[in-house]
């Protein structure tokens, strides 16, 4: 018999599914639930592994009753959690940083170069045989080498985007709530506040998490300022950007283009955004490599293991101000 009841909302790859199902009662859901299933489904349950798109909302909460102890997020960011309410109900909260950091960098250095250099438009005309000839004027793209890039949220996706920029000889410009002294003299990167950040940039990509701070950062008056050839890369969350300034912004060619991973709303119907010519757009696929799902899927397991067996300092807890309420 065991003494746990773990519920996962969708298969993870890897094997730690075997190890949680040797140590716990697991159920795994083969497709995305609902709100309202999982409202219904979430009672008696000790621990929840849950994605990004599960909505962990105060309510999910009390349904899940006394007995839940864990929340483990199979993502870095955990928006999608009422993080106060878990914490006021005694309720640890986990997630999955550091074995995302590089796949997510890779995937906003992609987006930067595809949108620049106009990759997806050139393999659309490629296999749609609309390439006539090679000529001089032809799909001409903007240089990434030796531009400024701007960096918004300096921490730890972030700094891997800057790093990646140094290779291309580039300025990197950054902006973050705390100055990072350190980081600014071992990697040569510069301090700029918000504004002259998005005035002095060539691209500009987003990294903060979003917070009732952080939600709408970029919007009308920010993409005012960015210069006419600004290329804005968003794979943080999409509720950081006003999306609908952002289209208007692109259509009246304030800015050059943008790339996209993320959206206020996801998967994304925003039909004005999906005709624009000048966007890249990806499903948010950050994390979205085998061997960093599967470093995932370990990790979170690990938490809620841990977690269940009260070995706190093994947990990546998002509100440690919980454990003063946990008794071993
Ligand atoms: C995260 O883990 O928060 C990322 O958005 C996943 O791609």
């Amino acid at each position: 018999m065991h003494s746990c009841r773990v519920l996962v909302t969708r298969k993870i790859p890897g094997s730690g599914l075997f190890r949680l199902q040797e140590f716990c009662e697991v159920t795994i859901l083969n497709e995305p639930p609902s709100y309202k299933e999982l409202l219904n489904m979430v009672p008696g349950y000790n621990g929840l592994l849950t994605m990004l798109s599960d909505k962990i909302t105060s309510e999910i909460i009390d349904a899940a009753g006394p007995d839940l102890r864990i929340i483990s997020n199979y993502a870095v960011g955990f928006d999608n959690i009422d993080v106060e309410y878990a914490t006021e109900n005694s309720i640890i909260v986990a997630h999955t940083p550091d074995v995302l950091t590089d796949s997510t960098a890779d995937l906003a250095w992609a987006l930067l170069m595809a949108t620049a250099r106009r990759l997806i438009e050139g393999d659309q005309l490629t296999r749609t045989e609309k390439w006539k000839a090679w000529s001089p004027t032809f799909m001409l793209g903007l240089d990434v080498h030796h531009k400024t890039l701007g960096i918004v949220g300096l921490g730890r996706i972030g700094l891997a985007v800057a790093k990646r920029a140094l290779a291309f000889d580039m300025k990197v410009l950054y902006f973050s709530r705390t100055r990072k002294y350190e980081i600014e003299s071992k990697f040569g990167i510069e301090y700029r506040t918000l504004d002259d950040l998005l005035r002095e940039s060539d691209f500009i990509s987003l990294h903060v998490p979003l917070t009732p701070e952080t939600e709408g950062m970029i919007g009308a008056k920010q993409l005012q300022m960015m210069k006419s050839t600004a290329i804005l890369i968003n794979t943080a969350r999409g509720r950081v950007v006003d999306e609908d300034a952002l289209i208007h912004a692109l259509k009246e060619s304030q800015i050059r283009g943008a790339g996209l991973d993320v959206y206020r709303e996801e998967p994304t119907h925003n039909r004005e955004l999906l005709k624009l010519p000048n966007v890249v757009l990806t499903p948010h696929l950050g994390s979205a490599t085998i061997e960093t799902r599967i470093k995932m899927a370990d990790l979170a397991i690990n938490n809620l293991i841990n977690g269940l067996t009260h070995q706190y300092d093994r947990v990546k807890i998002v509100n440690p101000s919980v454990l003063k309420k946990l008794k071993k």
